[in-house]
């Protein structure tokens, strides 16, 4: 069945981190289907309990829900990130694999899922998107200043409303989560692998920690369970905490 988290959207303009007040709420506090959007966070967090920078002019939105896989969420936040820049805004986004949104090159949105399981059974996800939209270059930490971009960067003219960008977001969530009830991950995954950034054009992937960097070859695309095929026929099933994806 579709959500419907643009009518349960609660509009904040400071939290901690919506991801965490969505993943630590007790069960009975927030009905499923609840959209968080705030217009700062003091303590956003990414992949890996790393700190996501959230100056005004971001969109800081997270979702609660009931999935009916866990595999692939973050996937699938992305890819209605790139549908929702490609359709709304003809801007050129591709998934960076496992959960990243870039637009030529740069870092545009991140997606975090968490997932909650009593014994075997998932009681709740949190899908959240920091997703880069009017920031000022000065408000990012200088060490994202050459790396990350914003929607206004590559469309100046715009008005950019960051609520406006969020309904417009979940509209694309509610759609591709009512078809990834009914058609599964593998074609979810399908999906996802014709936006995956370092296919077309062709680019050299590597592996990087703190201490080292380590060459992949090239990428060859999405197996059915999500996970990235190298093009030696490997595989990468998930990034340890320090790690990254580059590409170049
Ligand atoms: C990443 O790239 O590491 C994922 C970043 C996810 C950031 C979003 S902003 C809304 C939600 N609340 C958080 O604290 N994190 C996510």
């Amino acid at each position: 069945m579709r959500p419907r988290f643009r009518e349960n959207l609660f509009v904040l303009d400071k939290v901690s981190s919506t991801n965490e007040l969505l993943m630590r709420a007790p069960l009975s506090e927030y009905p499923m289907d609840t959209a968080l959007l705030a217009l700062q966070q003091s303590q956003g967090r990414g992949r890996a309990e790393r700190e996501w920078s959230s100056p005004p002019g971001g969109m800081y939105l997270s979702v609660l829900f009931l999935p009916r896989e866990v595999e692939g969420l973050a996937l699938l936040g992305a890819l209605c990130v790139v549908e929702m820049c490609r359709r709304e805004f003809s801007l050129p986004a591709l998934i960076r694999w496992p959960n990243d949104v870039y637009l030529e090159g740069r870092k545009l949105a991140g997606v975090l899922a968490q997932v909650q399981f009593q014994g075997q059974k998932v009681v709740r996800a949190v899908l959240g998107v920091g997703l880069n939209v009017s920031q000022s270059t000065e408000s990012f930490a200088p060490e994202l200043r050459s790396t990350a971009t914003t929607l206004s960067h590559h469309r100046p003219s715009e008005s950019w409303q960051v609520e406006e960008v969020a309904r417009l977001f979940l509209l694309y969530l509610e759609r591709e989560l009512d078809a990834y009830g009914r058609d599964g991950n593998a074609a979810l995954f399908a999906r996802c692998e014709q936006y995956l950034e370092g296919l077309d054009p062709p680019m050299e992937a590597y592996l990087v920690s703190l201490q080292s960097r380590r060459p992949l070859g090239g990428i060859k695309g999405l197996d059915s369970k999500g996970e990235l095929i190298l093009a030696d026929g490997t595989r990468l099933r998930h990034l340890g905490p320090q790690e990254r994806l580059v590409l170049s």
